[in-house]
């Protein structure tokens, strides 16, 4: 049975999608069989693993009922996936009804037999799209860039973190927040990181000691379409992400089983 792991922050632009997808992509060069769900109308995780979009299955119909999930999979010979496009910005309107919040919990529960993990990639806002994959996932994991905005994110997740848990999980676990594209060279990230220190010793989740380091390669392999594993497997994001994986075992992650 898979371990379900959404990667969230509703602050733009701070490494959840990249995440998600090179996450995913090492968890499988370990040999894990995986699967990544993207759960963003903007659908860039879906772009950049490659996949159709456009007039084929996607977690919208799913979502909606209208579909079985394992005929919304792409299967690949790395990471599968579950695409997604415009049409799930939507939802928000669209679905009312109670127990709206379980909608991908209940789709995911059908597929955890069949994966080691699965990866959710989240929109950055916190509506019901990220209440689907909090309510879905065992685990969050917040990636996050060292500046004060994203910090002042990761306090307003923490919220919908606590709601969602009175409500709909009470069993999800935070593994906790790593740091993108940093550099701790500059004194200013280390003066935010100590900041976040503070702030997540405070709301009770660990900060991992492995980082991202900007890297060019990770972007290149982005718009190429190209799993960065396959384009630049030596580069440092690569390495980063390596360890960063290796820290989530150490912290507790563990396949369901
Ligand atoms: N380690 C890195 N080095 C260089 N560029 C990076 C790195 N990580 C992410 N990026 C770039 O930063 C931008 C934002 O990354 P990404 O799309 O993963 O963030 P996001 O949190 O998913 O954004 P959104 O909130 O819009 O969904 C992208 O252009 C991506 O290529
Ligand atoms: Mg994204």
């Amino acid at each position: 049975m898979a371990a379900t792991i959404a990667l969230s922050n509703q602050k733009g632009g701070v490494g959840k999608t990249t995440s998600a997808y090179v996450l995913a992509s090492v968890f499988k060069s370990k040999g894990y069989r995986v699967l990544a769900v993207d759960m963003d109308p903007q659908g860039n995780l879906s772009f950049s693993m490659g996949a159709e979009t456009d007039g084929c299955a996607t977690i919208y119909d799913v979502l909606k009922g209208e579909l079985k999930p394992k005929y919304a999979v792409q299967k690949s010979s790395l990471v599968d996936l579950i695409p997604s496009n415009i049409l799930l910005s939507s939802i928000e309107l669209e679905f009312t009804g109670a127990r709206r919040e379980f909608l991908l919990k209940m789709a995911l529960d059908s597929l955890k037999p069949y994966y080691d993990y699965i990866f959710i990639d989240s929109p950055p806002a916190l509506g019901i799209l990220t209440v689907n994959a909090f309510t879905a996932a065992d685990y969050i994991l917040m990636p996050m860039l060292s500046d004060i905005f994203s910090l002042q994110g990761i306090m307003q997740l923490n919220e919908t973190i606590e709601r969602v848990r009175s409500y709909c999980n009470p069993d999800i676990k935070v593994l906790g927040a790593f740091l993108t594209k940093h550099n701790p060279r500059t004194r200013f990230s280390r003066e935010v990181e100590g900041t976040l220190n503070m702030v997540a010793a405070d709301l009770d989740f660990p900060v991992m000691n492995a980082y991202i380091r900007e890297s060019v390669a990770l972007r290149e392999a982005q718009s190429l379409q190209k799993s960065v594993l396959e384009y630049a497997p030596a580069c440092n994001a690569v390495k980063d992400y390596e360890k960063l994986a290796d820290e989530l075992f150490q912290r507790g992650l563990e396949a369901n089983g």
